[in-house]
């Protein structure tokens, strides 16, 4: 897809102010501080369209990104960020939980997993959330810049097997840093949404 126009739209506190032009969506789920918002840039090649951040736990609400006319990137808040309440963290979860599963142009949940580490416990659960709710994903591991691309194949191994992941779920390397798996992932989405 070539990217004419990428635009923020809205930071949503409820489902009052999820945009009605009923574009197809593409959620960002993963880690506070995992990369979400920094493959969204990469992905429209802008610096920082999406707000980035070395403070993790920063983005609290679901954040539109509309690209040209064709789909919406939403950023959802990253989950296992133990410095928010407990509270904060179940009401959160709620409307992100309702988000997913009742979002009716929501088309595909990249779950960004870090490549250097294992996914952790909140990632397996979230994978098996999606798989048990029946929501469309695609694991995107990220930060491949990081490591050696000799340990690559061995990394992502790793991420399918902790997180039980089916055979047939699309996964996908990427770096924000340099790109990689840029091409890949747009595929992947002009796909889904029918492009
Ligand atoms: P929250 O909004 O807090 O949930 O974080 P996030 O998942 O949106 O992460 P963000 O994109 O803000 O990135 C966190 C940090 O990781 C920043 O310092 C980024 O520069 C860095 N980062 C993100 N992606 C990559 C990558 O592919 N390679 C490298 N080297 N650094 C990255
Ligand atoms: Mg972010």
């Amino acid at each position: 897809m070539k990217v004419n126009q990428a635009e923020f739209v809205i930071s949503a506190v409820g489902p009052s102010q999820y945009p009605a032009d009923a574009l197809p969506e593409i959620a960002l789920a993963g880690r506070s501080n995992v990369g979400k918002s920094s493959l969204i840039n990469r992905m429209i090649q802008r610096k920082n369209l999406a707000r980035t951040s070395s403070k993790p736990g920063k983005t609290q609400q679901l954040n539109y990104y509309r690209i040209n006319q064709d789909l919406f990137f939403v950023d959802l808040p990253g989950y296992g960020y133990a410095q928010v309440s407990k509270t904060e963290r179940e009401k959160w979860g709620k409307f992100i939980e309702q988000y997913l599963t009742e979002r009716e142009p929501l088309k595909l949940v990249l779950q960004v997993i870090d490549v250097r580490h294992p996914p952790s416990k909140d990632d397996q659960a979230m994978y098996a959330w999606l798989k048990h709710n029946g929501v469309p994903l695609c694991i995107v591991v990220t930060k491949a810049d990081k490591i050696p691309r000799g340990k690559w194949q061995q990394h992502l191994k790793i991420v399918r097997e902790t997180l039980g992941a089916d055979k047939d779920d699309p996964m996908i390397l990427f770096s924000s840093e340099l790109g990689i798996g840029k091409d890949e992932l747009w595929s992947l989405i002009e796909d889904r949404i029918g492009y």
